[in-house]
């Protein structure tokens, strides 16, 4: 199994290392990872001038899975979005064809308390935001700055989605959702925008296909609500690039902290890449404070999603869970009463619940 790992910038890079500390620990018998690393974002530009080098993106044309940390450094609001870290990740996400990105959120009990949301409303969260990743804003033409017949400046940005595009992701919506509790919830923004309106049609025609799924749509604004609101009512999201965006940061509270959400990109194969939710936190960058928990549990979906290692993924994700029961917490999530660790810390943890795991089936 062939994996490239960009750690990209900031914390990508301290949470990256502990998502590969966990690989290697799970490696051996039968089981083996070949990890190549590779420079993406700000890394990227400072080393050959391009935040996705050609080096970088034909590796990940190689590999079977990519393992990302994040992109993106405080010098991007100083720089055109073009020529910023961040674009590398959506260059890459778009070349790609990785149009499907899954968040899972999902709220471990022993995290009740670690949202700031109150744990009645919490409790029992779990849903998946499915984002479309290549279409949208994000990449709609016409776009840039200049200056127009006023002589004014303007900034123009495209809201665009074709129907197969809307096809695609909606097939994808409700497949995920007949493996799940079977409800589909659409966003979008269909009273105000045109590009919104055929989303909902295209979503509303796909749906006839799965009749054992049952689908509504959601404003967007409605539906930031109903998250903050009664979270426990979503199964599946299915919804464009930016709503996905904005929405999945939000949901990540429900989660108890961002530091907890992994996610999933995937196209029409089985390749994926594989990414925590949250960004690359120059604020807290170096100082082995951040989470390493969304990055691990990106790695277990790429077992699941990208190498069909279900067995492997679910050992990952009961090794965090019972490190979170013995009371191991990074900053973002620490609760009176629990132990604080810093990053490689809690990477180690984990490493330890799992070894833990294979010695016990030893010995039972
Ligand atoms: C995300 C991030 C990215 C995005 C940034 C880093 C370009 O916010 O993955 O949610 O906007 O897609
Ligand atoms: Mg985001």
């Amino acid at each position: 199994m062939k994996i490239a790992v960009l750690p990209g910038d900031g914390i990508g890079k301290e949470v990256t290392a502990e998502a590969v500390k966990v690989l290697r620990a799970l490696a051996g018998k039968g089981l083996a990872f070949e990890m190549i690393e590779a420079v993406i974002g700000d890394e990227g530009i400072q080393t050959v001038g391009d935040a996705l080098p050609p080096k970088t993106l034909e590796l990940c044309r190689e590999v079977d899975a990519i393992l990302l940390g994040g992109t993106g450094v405080p010098a991007d609001e100083h720089r055109p979005p073009a020529d910023g870290a961040g674009n590398g990740l959506l260059r890459l996400r778009r070349a790609l064809s990785l149009y499907a990105n899954f968040r899972p959120v999902v709220l471990y009990p022993e995290l009740l308390d670690a949202s700031t949301l109150k744990p009645e409303v919490v409790d029992g969260v779990d849903m998946v935001i499915l984002r479309e990743l290549n279409g949208d804003l994000y990449f709609g033409e016409p776009r840039g700055i200049s200056v127009n017949a006023a002589n004014e400046r303007e900034g123009i940005n495209t809201m665009r989605y074709t129907e197969s595009e809307i096809e695609r992701i909606a097939h994808v919506g409700f497949k995920t959702a007949q493996k799940r509790g079977r409800k589909l919830c659409s966003v979008d923004k269909s009273n105000v925008l045109e590009t919104m309106m055929l989303w909902r049609e295209v979503v509303t025609r796909v749906g006839r296909d799965y009749p054992d799924v049952e689908l509504t749509h959601l404003y967007v604004d409605a539906a930031s609500m109903a998250l903050i609101r009664n979270p426990r009512q979503f199964d599946v999201i299915v919804t464009g690039n930016v709503f996905g965006d904005i929405l999945s940061d939000a949901a990540a509270m429900l989660a108890g902290s961002i530091g907890m959400l992994p996610s999933a990109s995937l196209g029409a194969g089985n390749k994926g890449l594989y990414e925590p939710v949250h960004g690359t936190a120059p604020d807290i960058a170096g100082r082995d404070i951040a989470n390493p928990l969304a990055a691990i549990l990106s790695a277990a979906l790429m077992l699941r999603y990208s190498f069909s290692l279900e067995r492997e993924a679910a050992r990952i994700e009961v090794a965090v869970r019972s490190v979170l029961s013995a009371g191991y917490r990074t900053a973002d999530i620490m609760r009176p009463g629990c132990r604080q660790v810093g990053t490689s810390e809690m990477g180690d943890a984990v490493v330890e619940a799992l070894l833990a795991q294979t010695s016990r089936r030893a010995v039972g």
